[in-house]
């Protein structure tokens, strides 16, 4: 193992600054440079970060210091930029969602395949403490077989800011995807069959529109799932609930598990957990930069996360259609 990995992070806006601060507190990675198509955020973060500033992808990834990058940017920017950075030869770290389609999912799979290099997607939930515990205890059987999983995901999620006359790329179906699913869904579908270990094989969804924040696109799904294993989960997600909910419920032959926000119970009594969720985008950087390292298989590699992203696509595909949809719809050809 060589003494850490050099990187280089794509898109410097919110959840950049997560990554930036995540790699300076690790000592298996460290920032070369940083690119955005914003001048002047890109040369205030390379200056804070002490890393080179760029406002093109080439010359970033022509930077033969750079072994890995963290792609940051809107949504249906991901696929091309994660196909361009494993055929100039780096590893990807690409945030949540993986992309906005299964074909640009399998783009990037096989581009970094060919190429022999690295991919994970930002599923940063399968990093917190409290969520591996949980994985854990279903695994040792703790509370037995799972029959039932039930998880809301409810807040009020504004993107544009106040006073702003243009709608945020958030908003913006062919950028950003359907919001509730494509923001916050890769987070929470993901999680549901991670826990189980047991991949989805049918989806039931409906979908409201339930204010007019989000013009032209639903703000709030519920989706049931079967789980090859047997087990049915539901998720239910809005975005725009002005009170909010984090929480879940599992019940399994032998006892169940309530988890809200951090804190969970398991047959009514409290699990100690150690570390907490603040510490889950570190303990992935940390993860990513070993995988790279040592040329091992991240847990949310892009195959492994490939199907959360087919789930979603079913939820989608299943509310239009209102009827259940298989998930061999989606295998790959
Ligand atoms: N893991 C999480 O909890 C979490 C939280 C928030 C956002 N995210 C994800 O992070 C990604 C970025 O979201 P954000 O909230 O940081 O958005 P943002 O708008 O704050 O930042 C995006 C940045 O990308 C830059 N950009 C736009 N086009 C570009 C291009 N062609 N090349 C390089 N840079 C470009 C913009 O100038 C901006 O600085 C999204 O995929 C989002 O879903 C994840």
């Amino acid at each position: 193992m060589s003494d850490g990995l050099s990187v280089g992070v794509i898109g410097a806006g919110g959840i950049a600054r997560s990554h930036l601060n995540a790699i300076e507190a690790n000592d298996n990675i460290r920032l070369v440079a940083v690119m955005d198509v914003d001048p002047a955020r890109v040369g205030a973060v390379a200056e804070e970060f002490g890393a080179t500033a760029y406002t093109d992808l080439e010359p970033l990834l022509a930077d033969a210091r750079v072994e890995a990058v963290h792609v940051c940017t809107p949504h249906a920017l991901h696929a091309n930029q994660v196909v361009a950075a494993a055929e100039a030869g780096k590893h990807v770290l690409v945030e949540k969602p993986m992309a906005l389609t299964l074909v640009d999912c399998d783009r990037m799979i096989d581009a970094c395949a060919r190429a022999g290099k690295i991919l994970m997607v930002g599923q940063v939930m399968r990093y917190y403490p409290v969520s591996r515990t949980i994985r854990k205890m279903i695994a040792d059987g703790e509370i037995g077989q799972v029959g039932h999983l039930i998880r809301r995901r409810y807040s009020f999620f504004d993107p544009t800011p106040a006073g702003s006359d243009s709608r945020h790329w958030y908003l913006n179906l062919e950028m950003g995807g359907i919001c509730v699913l494509y923001c916050f869904g890769p987070h929470e579908y993901d999680i549901l069959h991670w826990y189980l270990n047991s991949p989805v094989t049918q989806v039931y969804a409906q979908g409201s529109e339930s204010t007019d924040l989000y013009r032209g696109q639903k703000d709030s799904y519920t989706a049931m799932m079967t789980h090859e294993n047997g087990a049915v989960s539901v998720l239910s997600q809005t975005v725009v609930c002005h009170t909010g909910a984090h929480d879940q419920y599992i019940v399994g032959s032998k006892g169940s598990m309530m988890l809200t926000g951090d804190k969970l119970t398991v047959n009514g009594k409290e699990v100690s957990v150690e570390g907490s969720s603040r510490e889950g985008m570190s303990n992935q950087i940390r993860e990513f930069a070993t995988c790279c390292l040592e040329g091992r298989e991240p847990d949310a590699s892009g195959y492994s996360v490939r199907h959360s992203m087919a789930v979603i696509e079913a939820a989608k595909l299943s509310a239009e259609r209102n009827a259940p949809v298989q998930m061999s719809e989606f295998d790959r050809a």
